[in-house]
């Protein structure tokens, strides 16, 4: 089954074909970044304009790409939450239009859902249950995974996410927008034991986040140490990536001791950090377990992660079809409760 899969929920506008929900025919992403650049973040009215202007484009690449015709495909997957509404009904509305005109069906995917099937579009994958640590710019939320369609929220943040730390710190570092990239490629050269930045565990048995003080303590240690700046910048930078990773690598350890999980995915735009990657691929290597990660491109937003998705809900629910008049969701319930 090729699922062409449509991705607007924020400043990214995707599309990819994917076959039997593994196997990724091609994956186009259009970053925005340089629309809202001169901001420091991401301004709603001018992701939806510019998603209108390129969605068309993006599509027909993904397919040319996949060396398919539209008539190619068997069905289209598009994100329907969570995020920014006039951003997320340009992929909606395109999708519905464009299944309706050729007759195929499509299906509304939740983003974090789609973060979470991004695990399957590489070899090995995890076999479930599995804990999986959705790590991006909009949330920070572990899941106990059972199945493709059935997961549950154990734990989310209060307050930053940790994409959104990263992005803040890399602003105070004075280091643009989106930072994690930026913050953590000078993470690299420094040395992260010259600054302790302090650790959020909201209690031994807590697996919930919060990111917000240690944001606030690199921006106190900066406005008291001014001199560390431009040479201790880096030693700066791999002292607060070392405080998220250490929050983040023992939750997540704890998460899968807790539910007796043996395998842990690491998914969303923070996974493509190697340093992250490397301090959960030790820690699990210690208690035997197995660390899964998708491909770097495709840990942050993309629409081949969407198709993976929607293969998932039309294959368990015998290929029903959206409603025409379904709308988009703002919040997603797979966030959980706090
Ligand atoms: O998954 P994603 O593309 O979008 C959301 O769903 O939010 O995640 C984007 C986030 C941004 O906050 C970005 O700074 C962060 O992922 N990020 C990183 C790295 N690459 C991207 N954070 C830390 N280290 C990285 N290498
Ligand atoms: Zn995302």
């Amino acid at each position: 089954m090729n699922i062409l899969g449509i991705e607007t929920s924020c400043d990214e506008t995707a599309a990819a074909v994917v076959a039997d929900g593994t196997m990724v025919l091609s994956s186009i992403v259009a970053s925005q970044v340089e629309v809202h650049y001169p901001y420091g973040g991401v301004v709603p009215e001018l992701a939806a304009r510019k998603h209108i202007e390129v969605i068309a484009p993006v599509v027909d690449s993904a397919l040319r790409k996949a060396g398919m015709s539209p008539r190619g495909i068997d069905a289209v997957a598009v994100t329907q939450g969570p995020g920014l509404v006039g951003a997320l009904l340009v992929g909606f509305c395109f999708a519905k239009a464009l299944a309706y005109d050729l007759d195929i069906p499509w299906v509304g995917v939740d983003h974090l859902d789609g973060h979470i099937q991004s695990i399957f579009l590489q070899t090995p994958s995890p076999p479930f249950p599995f804990v999986a640590l959705l790590a991006s710019g909009g949330h920070t939320n572990i899941y106990h995974v059972t199945s493709h369609t059935h997961s549950r929220c154990m734990g989310q943040t209060l307050d930053d996410a940790a994409g959104e730390a990263f992005d803040k710190v890399a602003k105070i570092l004075g280091l643009g927008y989106p930072g994690g990239g930026a913050v953590s490629r000078l993470a690299d050269s420094g040395d992260s034991s010259k600054i302790h930045f302090p650790r959020s565990y909201l209690g031994k048995d807590a697996f919930n986040f919060s990111f917000s003080g240690v944001k606030t303590a690199v921006n106190r240690y900066i406005q008291k140490h001014p001199e560390v700046l431009p040479d201790g910048i880096a030693d700066v930078a791999a002292a607060f990536q070392e405080a998220v990773v250490d929050v983040l690598t023992d939750k997540v350890i704890r998460a899968a001791k807790k539910t007796g999980c043996g395998h842990i995915a690491l998914v969303g735009g923070v996974s493509a950090n190697s340093r992250f990657r490397e301090r959960v691929g030790k820690a699990a290597g210690r208690h035997g377990m197995t660390v899964y990660a998708p491909p770097v491109d495709l840990c942050g937003d993309n629409a081949a992660m969407i198709a993976a998705a929607g293969y998932r809900y039309l294959s368990g629910s015998g290929a029903v079809s959206g409603a025409l008049d379904a709308d988009v969701f703002p919040r997603s319930p797979l966030r959980g409760e706090i």
